[in-house]
């Protein structure tokens, strides 16, 4: 056996529960160590890490003394956004005063709030020698792995490339008051999600056989707008339930937004990826949707077309859980059963992927410069949404730019 990844979360929230569950299928890695400022919850996650049997993992008092553990070979990045960038100065700190040593580290998305924190988040990995990962899980969706392959290899190896992609996420709205503050999450959801729809399409539409840079973008169109959660009824659903912190009459973020991202290829051919993202989706849950048109062919995904279903009667009346489905909205009726999210969204194959190339010292594909790549073209979403106009990439003033909803200016 060669030897196994010891690996280290930061934070311990939604996300990093997740990833304990995706490392079920994980076979050359261990978790050993959490650290979040809740050491309540801190401690929780590891119990979660070492009752699953995927390692035996223990709660840290800081990311330094984290670092200094020689167990610890790689880090998880998987704290709020607005903590990105103290969080890789620490470790930066840590690892340059000689306090431990890393082989890689992996981190979450969005890379960053706006271009310039991607930047400093490039050059803080950078400084830090180690190798790095970014963490867009729905690059390893099974089927889109799958759907992917098969549509590049038979329709288009035969009848031409495909010309254009469409990837959706949409659900009812985040779980934490963070992610619903513009300033700490750096926008509202074309922050949040549509850092996924832009990788998907973008990876769909990509020559497997050809780098990334086979296509590039050319044009930028964004659309924003608070369709829901800035009626006043809402507005005070959220304040009752997220705090006063999140004041959606006065301080609104979007929770709609569409993109339509042109690329061209390396023959110059016209491609397009049209991405939409919403908190205003009441559904059964989460709904990730994806397609890829081709000249006679067509692939098509929908993470809610579950091949199980539960039906629950009127007189069924549980509380409220997210055990049928991510973000569910409801208990009754006819549910449809997502079997292994962590598997289905990509989790499982993600984890397999980046601890794998951090054993054999492989710098991943997909990395911080990626993050980076992805965070300029939101942003230049946002700066086209606030235009109104559709802008040439790239854009003048993108590495300063800030939306004006993580500004708290925005008014739909
Ligand atoms: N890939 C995905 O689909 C996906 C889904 C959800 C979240 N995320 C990303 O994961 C990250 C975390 O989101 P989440 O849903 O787990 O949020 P969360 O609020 O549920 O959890 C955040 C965790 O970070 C901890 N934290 C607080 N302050 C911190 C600090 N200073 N440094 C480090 N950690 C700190 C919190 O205690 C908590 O444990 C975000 O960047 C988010 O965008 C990705």
């Amino acid at each position: 056996m060669s030897k196994r990844l010891g690996v280290g979360f930061i934070g311990s929230g939604f996300i990093t529960r997740f990833h304990i569950q995706s490392w079920l299928a994980v076979r050359d890695a261990d978790i050993l160590g959490i650290w979040s400022p809740n050491s309540v919850h801190a401690a929780e996650a590891a119990a979660l890490a070492r009752s699953l049997g995927v390692g035996e993992a223990r709660a840290y008092r800081s990311i330094t003394e984290m670092i200094a553990d020689p167990a610890i070979d790689a880090l998880w990045l998987c704290g709020p956004n607005h903590r990105r960038v103290e969080n890789l100065e620490e470790i930066v700190a840590a690892l340059e005063s000689g306090q431990g040593k890393l082989t890689g580290i992996a981190c979450e998305k969005p890379l960053a709030r706006n271009v310039a924190e991607a930047k400093r988040c490039v050059a803080l990995i950078q400084r830090a020698g180690v190798l790095h990962g970014y963490l867009e899980d729905q690059l390893f969706t099974p089927s889109l792995l799958k759907g992917r392959a098969l549509a590049w290899a038979r329709g288009a190896s035969i009848t031409g490339r495909p010309y254009l992609a469409r990837a959706a996420e949409e659900h009812s709205g985040p779980h934490m008051p963070w992610f619903w503050q513009g300033d700490l999450q750096g926008g509202g959801v074309l922050n949040d999600m549509m850092c996924h729809c832009v990788e998907v399409a973008r990876f769909l539409l990509t020559d497997p056989a050809k780098p990334r840079a086979s296509i590039t973008p050319v044009k930028v169109t964004g659309q924003i707008h608070s369709l829901k959660w800035s009626r006043p009824e809402y507005a005070r659903l959220l304040r009752e339930t997220m705090g006063p912190e999140v004041d959606y009459a006065q301080r609104p973020s979007e929770d709609f937004a569409r993109a339509t991202i042109e690329y061209v290829d390396d023959a110059g051919r016209p491609l397009i990826a049209e991405v939409t993202t919403s908190w205003s989706f009441v559904g059964a849950g989460l709904r990730l949707s994806t397609e890829l048109l081709g000249p006679e062919y067509s692939f098509s995904h929908n993470s809610l077309d579950t091949g199980g279903h539960l039906f629950l009667s009127r007189r069924v009346t549980g509380r409220s859980g997210e055990d049928l489905v991510e973000k569910q909205n409801a208990e009754q009726g006819l549910m449809p059963i997502v079997g292994n999210e962590s598997a289905e969204y990509g989790y499982e194959n993600e984890n397999r992927h980046f601890a794998r190339c951090f054993l054999d010292g492989r710098q991943p594909e997909l990395n911080f410069l990626d993050g980076l790549e992805v965070v300029e073209l939101l942003m230049t979403a946002y700066m086209s949404a606030e235009q109104g106009r559709t802008l040439a990439w790239k854009p003048p003033g993108l590495d300063t730019f800030v939306p004006a909803v993580a500004q708290g200016t925005w008014q739909p």
